[in-house]
């Protein structure tokens, strides 16, 4: 999608305010937003785009269409181009073999990699191992790149970034430099950091963004059955923006879910607990974690698009996450 970039790159100089029905408070809020470009318009929901600028669905279709023309976005490819672009997608590693063979060699680029498990499963642990892996050579398992840590549940711990450098052989100081944290005090507040992520992006030496819980800030503000509907509306739209950041940048999105089991489910699916579906099948990949005996954790893959279902055996230690 870079290069994609670079063909485009005289769309890139247009304003979105030339874009016919986008007055100047228009655009303003618009880039307020991350709407900084006349192709992200382009490929907006009109829905999205009439909530952030507060204007009618009905302008902001008309905006779209003009947005879409001005962009001249090819809407089509051929199949073989999907093929080339998917050949460019990055691997980090987990630190676990078993986990990254599971999930096709690690976690992806141009995907959004949803963790879910219940409290203490390793979705926390899983983050920290990965703003550190994501800095170790292509040899390593790595990408060579920074990373991003949004952190709303304030479980974000430098000592442990420091503890897992050091298993690899990195200097701490240099690993916590590599990654930039902001700390996301609710809803509104995460999606604004994660459309804001884009500035820093664009500089083209991030790989990985972490949201660590994605969906703790939408439990805590949307609660009775009467807000459901806002809360799946603005999460679907937070999770558009991610899929469109991971396609544009060629990033790994990394989020946590926590999910708690119902008693009532004991001998159910628990990958379908009640209330824990507030992401549907948004994410590219899912990853179930549970806890096992003796410090083990087990990740089973739900719902790739292109790998089979299956199970991996991981442990979380004083080092990191590794193969038992
Ligand atoms: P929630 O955020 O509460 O939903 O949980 P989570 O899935 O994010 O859990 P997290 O990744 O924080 O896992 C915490 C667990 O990791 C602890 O209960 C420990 O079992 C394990 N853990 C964390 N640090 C260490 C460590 O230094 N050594 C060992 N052996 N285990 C650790
Ligand atoms: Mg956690």
């Amino acid at each position: 999608m870079v290069k994609k970039k670079e063909e485009n790159i005289e769309t890139k100089e247009i304003e979105i305010e030339e874009v016919p029905g986008v007055g100047p408070k228009t655009a303003e809020k618009l880039k307020e937003a991350g709407y900084t470009t006349v192709e992200s318009i382009a490929v907006a929901a009109p829905q999205d785009l009439a909530d952030i600028a507060e204007i009618s669905e009905g302008t902001c279709n008309k905006v779209i269409a003009e947005a879409r023309r001005m962009a001249s976005i090819d809407n089509f490819i051929s199949a073989d181009q999907i093929l080339e672009k998917r050949k460019t997608i990055g691997h980090i590693t987990s630190g676990s073999k078993n986990l990254d063979d599971l999930i096709g060699g690690g976690f992806e680029t141009q995907a959004v990699m949803e963790v879910f498990g219940e409290f203490g499963s390793g979705k926390s642990q899983l983050a920290h191992q990965l703003a550190v892996t994501v800095q170790l050579p292509k040899e390593k398992g790595g990408m060579e790149a920074k990373g991003i840590f949004i952190d709303s549940e304030n479980t974000f711990r430098p000592e442990r970034i420091v503890q897992i450098a050091e298993n690899y052989g990195l200097d701490p100081k240099q690993t916590l430099a590599n990654i930039y944290y902001a700390r996301a005090y609710n809803s509104d507040h995460q999606m604004l950091l994660a459309e804001k992520t884009e500035d820093i992006l664009k500089k083209g030496d991030v790989k990985l963004v972490i949201l660590d819980s994605l969906t703790s800030t939408f439990r805590s503000e949307y609660v009775g059955r009467g807000t459901l509907a806002v809360r799946q509306q603005k999460l679907g739209r937070h999770l558009r923006k991610l899929h469109q950041l991971a396609d544009m940048y060629d990033i790994c999105i990394f989020v946590t879910n926590q999910v708690s089991t119902a008693p009532d489910t004991f001998f159910g699916d628990p990958t379908r607990p009640i209330g824990g579906h507030i992401l549907g099948h948004s994410a590219t990949m899912r990853i179930y974690l549970r806890k096992s005996k003796q410090g083990r954790r087990i990740a089973r893959l739900v719902d790739s698009p292109n790998l089979p279902e299956g199970e991996a055996i991981f442990l979380v230690t004083s080092k990191g996450v590794t193969n038992p």
